[in-house]
C-alpha cells in the first residue's frame, strides 16, 4: 500500500498530510487540536474570540494533551490579532494560521518568534506575496468552505492556479471530506490538506451536540452563504437566525466590538457565541458547502484511521464506486 506523503511546514513535519482547521468562537478548541496532533496531524485552536488569558490557557491544556503539533488560528479581522499573535508565540506555540484578511507584520511577528506563519489564501497573487514575505506555507481555500470566504472560485480551480507558481507547502481547504477528495488533491500538487466541518462532527470537537446535530440533520439545500459583519461572505447551516438575516431583522447591538471593522449588520462574536453553546435559534452556526454528507459522529482517531485508509484505497488505484 502506498503511503502519505508526510506535510512538512518549515522545522515541522507532520507525519499524515492533514491540518484540523481553526474555528471560531470555541468550535476548535484544546480536546480537537490535540487528538488531531496525537494521530500525527496538525491541531489549530481557534484565537478569534478569546481572550490573551484564555488562549495562553488552551495553548497550556492542548500541550498537556498531546505532544504533537499545535497551531492556532487567528482571524486578521479582529481587534486583538496583534495581541493574539504575541501571547501565542510567547507560549511557544509552533504555527499561527491567519485568515480573513492579510497581515504583512505577521510575518516579522513570526520571524522574531521562531513560529512558522501560514496564511490563507485564495489568490495567485496573495500566495506569491505570501512566499515573498516568507511564509512557511499556505492554506488554499475555495468557496466550499465553512466560514468567512475570500473567493467564490472552486478549491480546484486555485489549487490548479498555484501549486506551480509557488515552492512553499501548499494545504487544499474546502470541501473535503473523505480519504478519496484528499488523495485527488495531492495528486493535483498539493502537500496537504485542511479540514473544518468534518472534525466538527467529533466526540472531542467540544461544541454542544445541538450544533453537531444540525450538522447531521443537514441537507444540501441548508447551505446558505450571508455577508458576515466583518465585510466578507460567510457559509453557514440555515436555521432561524439566517432566516433574520436573510429578512435584515436583526439586532445591531454590541457588546463585545471585537472587529478593527464591522458592519454592524449584527452581531458576529455574540451569534457565535450562542451557536457554540447550543442556541439552534439564535446563533450562527458556519459548516462547509458538503457537511450534509456527514453523518456520524466519531472519534478524532477513527476519522484519521477511514481518511487515511480511504486515500490510500484511491492512490492504489480503487475508487469509492468500486
Ligand atoms: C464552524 C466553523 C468555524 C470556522 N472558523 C474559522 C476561523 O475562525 N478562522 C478561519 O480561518 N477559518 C475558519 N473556518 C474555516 C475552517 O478552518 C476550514 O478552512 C474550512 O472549514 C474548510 O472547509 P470544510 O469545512 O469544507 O472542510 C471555520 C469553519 C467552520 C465550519
Amino acid at each position: 500500500m502506498l503511503e502519505l506523503p508526510k506535510l512538512r511546514i518549515g522545522d515541522l513535519v507532520a507525519e499524515v498530510p492533514i491540518v484540523q482547521g481553526g474555528m471560531a468562537v470555541k468550535v476548535s478548541t484544546a480536546p480537537l487540536a490535540a487528538a488531531v496532533a496525537n494521530e500525527g496531524g496538525i491541531g489549530l485552536i481557534a484565537g478569534s474570540g478569546l481572550t490573551v488569558e484564555e488562549i495562553k490557557k488552551e495553548i497550556r491544556r492542548a500541550r498537556e494533551l498531546s505532544t504533537g503539533i499545535i497551531g492556532v488560528n487567528i482571524m486578521v479581522a479582529i481587534n486583538e490579532f496583534k495581541e493574539l499573535v504575541n501571547a501565542s508565540i510567547s507560549e511557544g506555540i509552533d504555527l499561527i494560521v491567519a485568515g480573513a484578511g492579510f497581515s504583512r507584520d505577521l510575518f516579522s511577528l513570526g520571524k522574531e518568534g521562531d513560529v512558522e506563519i501560514v496564511p490563507i489564501v485564495s489568490s495567485v497573487k496573495l500566495a506569491k506575496i505570501s512566499e515573498r514575505l516568507g511564509a512557511s506555507a499556505i492554506v488554499v481555500e475555495g468557496k466550499e468552505a465553512g466560514g468567512h470566504l475570500g473567493t467564490d472560485q472552486p478549491m480546484k480551480s486555485l489549487i490548479e492556479k498555484i501549486v506551480d507558481e509557488v515552492e512553499i507547502p501548499v494545504i487544499a481547504a474546502g470541501g473535503i471530506m473523505d480519504g478519496q477528495d484528499i488523495a485527488e488533491v495531492l495528486e493535483m500538487g498539493a502537500d496537504g490538506v485542511q479540514m473544518g466541518s468534518r472534525f466538527v462532527a467529533s466526540e472531542e470537537c467540544e461544541v454542544e451536540d445541538e450544533f453537531k446535530e444540525l450538522y447531521m440533520n443537514a441537507t444540501p439545500e441548508d447551505g446558505v452563504v450571508i455577508d458576515s459583519p466583518v465585510g466578507l461572505p460567510g457559509r453557514a447551516l440555515r436555521n432561524e437566525f439566517l432566516n433574520k438575516v436573510e429578512d435584515d431583522e436583526l439586532d445591531t447591538s454590541c457588546d463585545y466590538l471585537c472587529l478593527k471593522k464591522c458592519s454592524r449588520r449584527f452581531c458576529i462574536m455574540e451569534s457565535l457565541i450562542k451557536a457554540q453553546s447550543g442556541d439552534m435559534d439564535q446563533g450562527l452556526v458556519f459548516a462547509g458547502e458538503k457537511a450534509y454528507q456527514l453523518n456520524e459522529i466519531l472519534p478524532v482517531k477513527q476519522i484519521f484511521e477511514n481518511l487515511i485508509e480511504e486515500a490510500k484505497e484511491y492512490l492504489g488505484g480503487n475508487t469509492k464506486d468500486d
